[in-house]
């Protein structure tokens, strides 16, 4: 018998008594070591707060992470109100809702974000959750793990962290880079439009209006990627988050506005950014029938059946209180709120962009998104401009190689903020800056 660490085994023979089994420990998903030490905004945090505590005198103006600050819409908060005293009677209290979320919402959603567009999509092809952070990396669940994937370079860290947790990557290299993972740089040299895979993908990520850059898409570059998809057998996944900050009319809200698009695409959109929902949470994504994948063996499969499948297993609703507050985001108070609320940030946006630019720096994004893409100066690199600006501006932004290597030299600002914020903001870089 030994007793070293490990389990005892005890059978009266010499030779059994020195032999030793390690404990069987349960086993971790691997593909989580492959991931870069920390998600990119936890890891601004840190930084911001290790300073915080160094230089607790020092006024920080926060414009890293893209969180709301204005209050929600009162037409929403009314519609809780009375959600909410429903739930204290017997005769309206609810319990369990349907998993793909309330008719009530489902509709209003296919009415007014789509069907008003011309764009053919119908209630029960969506499907209400809690957001769209988590229904991008949900996704993966109904797709097999040997996939080629596609993002864009620079992206929002979801989708390629998702992808590296679910084992479709290798390691990445010393740019951060994922072996296995194609990626589609956007950057001045291409005016942020990317060029097509040049061969075939299976599941390819676009963001629109874009998350960082804050550039569009034109129809004509949607409708590329469309053709590219519906010849390649690709699922584009759509995200369009950011879709409520569009101005410029001849840009598209929805991929579905596309011809042929529901063939090929699943859109992902939010009440985060539009209403003021990140606390708050709600979202949805739209899975169009007849939309397809295959099995190993090559037959055809419904992806909408197979995400009903898991949605319906893995998730329980959103809260009834949260969906009436989002359905209210649709009624005549609630438009004209949610558009006053967009354009504080769009004029947020508008502050930075002009700031900047008459400090001498080139700028981009910042008219049809929240986010203001800025090149930095003096050939620093992204990170080495993060310090500089909250060191001697106390102003947090993203460094642009936190979402990729093709970000690094450039640098996000969130333009959601108080207009007091901003506007400090501004004079502080442009102090630093002249
Ligand atoms: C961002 O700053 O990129 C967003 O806040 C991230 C998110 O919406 O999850």
């Amino acid at each position: 018998m030994v007793a070293n660490g490990g389990i005892d085994i005890y059978n009266g023979s010499d030779i059994a008594s020195l032999m030793t089994v390690e404990k069987p420990m349960a086993l971790v998903n691997d593909n989580y070591l492959k991931l870069k030490a920390g998600y990119l905004f936890p890891e601004i945090g840190r930084r911001v707060a290790k300073f915080a505590a160094e230089n607790p005198g020092a006024k920080i103006i926060r414009m890293g992470i893209g969180d709301v600050t204005e209050p929600l819409p009162a037409a929403c908060r009314e519609a809780m109100h009375i959600a909410v005293d429903e739930m204290g009677q017997r005769e309206t209290f609810r319990g369990y809702g349907p998993e793909q979320g309330f008719d009530f919402l489902r509709n209003a959603i296919a009415t007014n974000d789509f069907q008003s567009r011309g764009a053919n999509v119908a209630a029960d092809e969506i499907f209400v959750s809690d957001g769209s952070k988590c229904d991008t990396g949900n996704i993966l669940d109904i797709f097999g793990p040997n996939n080629v994937v596609a993002v864009t370079d620079p992206v929002y860290p979801v989708y390629v962290d998702t992808n590296v947790m679910a084992g479709r990557t290798g390691e990445s290299d010393e740019s951060g880079r994922y072996a296995g993972l194609v990626y589609l740089p956007v950057t001045e040299a291409n005016n942020f439009t990317p060029d097509l895979p040049s061969g075939k993908v299976d599941l390819l990520y676009l963001c629109y209006p874009n998350n960082p850059t804050g550039t569009v898409a034109t129809r004509d570059t949607l409708k590329k990627f469309v053709d590219y998809a519906r010849a390649n057998d690709t699922i584009i996944f759509f995200d369009a988050a950011y879709e409520a900050y569009i101005t410029d009319p001849s840009i598209p809200h929805s991929i579905y506005e596309i011809e042929g698009s529901r063939d090929v695409a699943i859109e992902f959109r939010s009440f985060s950014k539009t209403a003021g929902f990140t606390g708050t949470r709600c979202a949805f994504t739209v899975v169009p029938k007849g939309l397809k994948g295959k099995t190993a063996t090559g037959e055809s499969v419904e992806l909408h059946g197979l995400w009903n499948r898991r949605h319906s297993t893995k998730f329980n609703g959103v809260s009834y209180v949260v969906q009436r507050g989002a359905e209210a985001v649709y009624s005549p108070a609630g438009r004209e709120q949610v558009r006053a609320l967009i354009e504080f940030y769009l004029q947020n946006a508008a502050i930075l962009c002009q700031g900047l630019r008459d400090a001498g720096q080139t700028v981009y994004g910042g008219t049809n998104a929240p986010y203001v893409w800025l090149k930095t100066p003096g050939g620093m690199t992204s990170w080495q401009f993060f310090d500089h600006l909250l060191s001697k501006a106390n102003v947090v932004g993203t460094p642009g190689s936190g979402f990729g290597a093709s970000g690094e030299g450039y640098f996000r600002l969130s333009a959601f903020n108080s207009r007091a914020n901003v506007e400090e903001a501004v004079s502080r870089i442009k102090q630093l800056l002249k």
